[in-house]
């Protein structure tokens, strides 16, 4: 079983994540816990270069290819040979971020990405995605209000691409409705893990 989690900055995905690995590790079941990017040495050295500062003048194209190629290597290494061996794989993000984010959010051509997606996972799509869903406006303004900032231009931009993202992974999720499970995630922590739980088990069992 190949299970994905999805959802917008700060949906608190790697706190659930964390704890259904730890709770399906104590149920017997064997668990590979990753993340992309990143997940393998090559992709953690991907990451970092993804996520410094000091390369702000990355353009697109290699943003896309740097995240495939920590996909590329994280599937081929780690995920196909955990499921090989029967282990049920979480991963945090996965390439629907990629539609979402790239896509949707940076408004890139989506039949490509598509492509580069399918050469990268060799064709690998998961069982089951969760996606957190919280909205990315209160999200924001929550952050606004933390900093005791003002609104700004970059904020609104900002606010805009965030709101394309949450639009995208709408549509990934009514492309494919069998594959998603939407959960609320502005609930309080022990109520989220045990809706996934349910959903997990559940699926684990059919
Ligand atoms: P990360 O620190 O892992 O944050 P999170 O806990 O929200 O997952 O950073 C991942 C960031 O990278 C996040 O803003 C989403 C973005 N991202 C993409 O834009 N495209 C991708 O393909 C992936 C995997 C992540």
């Amino acid at each position: 079983m190949f299970i994905t989690f999805e959802g917008p900055d700060g949906c608190g995905k790697t706190t659930q994540i964390t704890l259904l690995a730890r709770y399906l590790s104590g149920q017997g079941i064997a668990v590979c816990h990753t993340r992309e990017p990143g997940g393998t040495s090559i992709g953690e050295q991907v990451r970092s270069i993804l996520h410094s500062q000091d390369n702000q003048e990355m353009v697109s194209q290699a943003e896309i290819l740097l995240y495939s190629a920590s996909r590329a290597q994280l599937v081929a290494e780690k995920i196909i040979p955990a499921l090989t061996e029967g282990t049920t794989v979480l991963c945090d993000r996965y390439y629907d971020s990629t539609l979402a984010y790239q896509g949707y959010g940076r408004q890139l051509d989506l039949e490509t990405l598509h492509l580069i997606t399918e050469f990268a996972t060799q064709g690998l799509k998961p069982d089951l995605t969760l996606y957190l869903d919280i909205d990315p406006e209160a999200g924001l303004r929550r952050r606004q209000i933390d900093q005791a900032a003002e609104w700004n231009r970059l904020d609104a931009l900002a606010l805009d691409f965030h709101r394309r993202v949450h639009e995208g992974y709408h549509r990934l999720m009514e492309a494919e409705p069998d594959r998603w499970v939407k959960v609320d995630a502005a609930r309080p922590v022990e109520v989220i893990q045990t809706e996934i739980q349910q959903i997990v088990i559940e699926k684990l069992n059919r």
